[in-house]
């Protein structure tokens, strides 16, 4: 699966340094083509001849002594299929996060568009230090994918989280990416997520439970996947793909219209309100003049149902449902009553999946296929396997 694959690897300043002598073999074992970049400071954990070595290549570390025509920083990001950076220390974390490309290590990660690994390792009260969380979140929010270091006994004598996560992992993590970055490719997938908020007035609104947080893992899927991806959301996201907030059920509708037209595939994974106050008042409904307050009620547009009447050609239309009683039956139900390809159902009363929580637990029903059962996983792992069962048909031309 590797082989004639470009593995570039940026070693930086940090005392697990001397394991990507074994990464570095591994990919080798594995046909890959590898190259070195080293942070000047990481040079005083390992030595350029071993790594020179190991990658059959000279090591990239300086930024300004360049022979070629195109500088390295733009050669070695056309070159790369993957860049991983391992371990990465504190230091460079906090660079990446900020855009800083002061070495050759960094501005390689500034100017590359495809994907990063990150591993970092460091010193648990590094790890745990508010300012590197933070990067660590903004590198994740970038797209960037972080295989969190483990805890176990580390080598400045404590015991605790920071410890790079093996080398075994990373190598599994690059391949699965490399793997994952062609079976979607060329797909344009649009995805809502979050539940809908309908005003009643300037301050207050309708809403549900709904987190958003099944959506967003999969779109970040899809994207992973290689598929081009728009992401409809009630919330502010900064993703590495196009992004769309929006409030009501009407301003959904309206988005996913204008976006639904030249995608393959359409997944409402959004709780949109079923109604919405017939009037918003333009300004704040005041207590005192009211004993009791009724509200009127108007249905809103049943957004999934309408794509559903104007599906384009081989276009894929996925809806979800929460139910709190007799799950499959009311699933049945709404996936003839709608009339999408299929319908992702989950359980809202149990408290260790679903809304809110990072776990879910979901049937998928279709026209054609007996319903499959996805188990209790994390959200991410949950979002892999809806994508593979919702393209699967296609690529076996079913
Ligand atoms: C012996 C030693 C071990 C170190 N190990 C780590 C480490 O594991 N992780 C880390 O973030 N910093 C570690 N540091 C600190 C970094 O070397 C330092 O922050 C440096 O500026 C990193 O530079 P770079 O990110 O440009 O490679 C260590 C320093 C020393 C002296």
């Amino acid at each position: 699966m590797l082989r004639n694959k470009n593995i570039l690897i940026g070693i930086t300043g940090g005392i697990a340094a001397y394991k990507i002598c074994e990464l570095v073999r591994m990919f080798k074992k594995n046909d890959a083509n590898v190259k070195v970049v080293l942070t000047p400071n990481a040079k005083e954990f390992v030595t350029e001849l071993t790594m020179d070595t190991l990658a059959q290549d000279r090591v990239y570390i300086e930024q300004f002594n360049t022979t070629d025509k195109k500088p390295e920083h733009i050669s070695l990001c056309d070159w790369a299929d993957i860049f991983i950076i391992a371990p990465a220390s504190a230091n460079t974390i906090g660079k990446l996060a900020n855009g800083i490309a002061d070495n050759l290590l960094t501005s390689l990660a500034c100017a590359f568009t495809g994907t990063k690994l990150i591993a970092p390792a460091m010193n648990t009260g590094m790890w745990e230090n508010r300012f590197v969380q933070k990067n660590i979140s903004a590198l994740k929010n970038a797209g960037m994918h972080i295989v969190e270091p483990e805890s176990g006994f580390l080598a400045c004598g404590t015991c605790g989280k920071g410890r790079l996560a093996s080398v075994e992992k990373v190598f599994n993590e690059a391949a699965l990416l490399l793997y994952e970055n062609q079976a979607l490719k060329g797909k344009k997938i649009l995805i809502t997520a979050g539940g809908t908020r309908e005003n009643l007035d300037p301050v207050r609104y309708i809403g549900n439970y709904s987190s958003g947080k099944m959506g967003k893992a999969l779109a970040d899927a899809a994207y992973n996947a290689g598929a081009e991806v728009t992401l409809i959301c009630t919330f502010e996201e900064t993703k590495p793909y196009k992004t769309i907030t929006v409030n009501s059920a009407l301003e959904m509708e309206n988005a996913v219209k204008n976006e639904a037209q030249n995608a393959n595939c359409v997944i409402m994974a959004a709780a949109v309100a079923d109604y919405r106050p017939a009037e918003c008042s333009v300004s704040k409904i005041k207590k005192d003049k009211n004993e009791e307050l009724t509200i009127k009620l108007v249905k809103n547009p049943d957004i999934l149902a309408n794509l559903c009447k104007n599906k384009k050609q081989n276009q894929i239309i996925v809806g979800f449902c929460a139910e709190s009683d007799d799950l499959i039956e009311n699933a049945r139900e709404k996936l003839a009553q709608k009339g999408c390809d299929f319908l992702v159902a989950n359980d809202i009363t149990r408290k260790d999946i679903a809304f809110s929580s990072d776990y879910n637990e979901v049937y998928i029903l279709s026209k054609d296929a007996p319903i499959k059962k996805i188990d209790r996983s994390t959200k991410e792992n949950i979002a892999k396997s809806i994508l593979e069962i919702i393209f699967k048909g296609e690529n076996s031309g079913n």
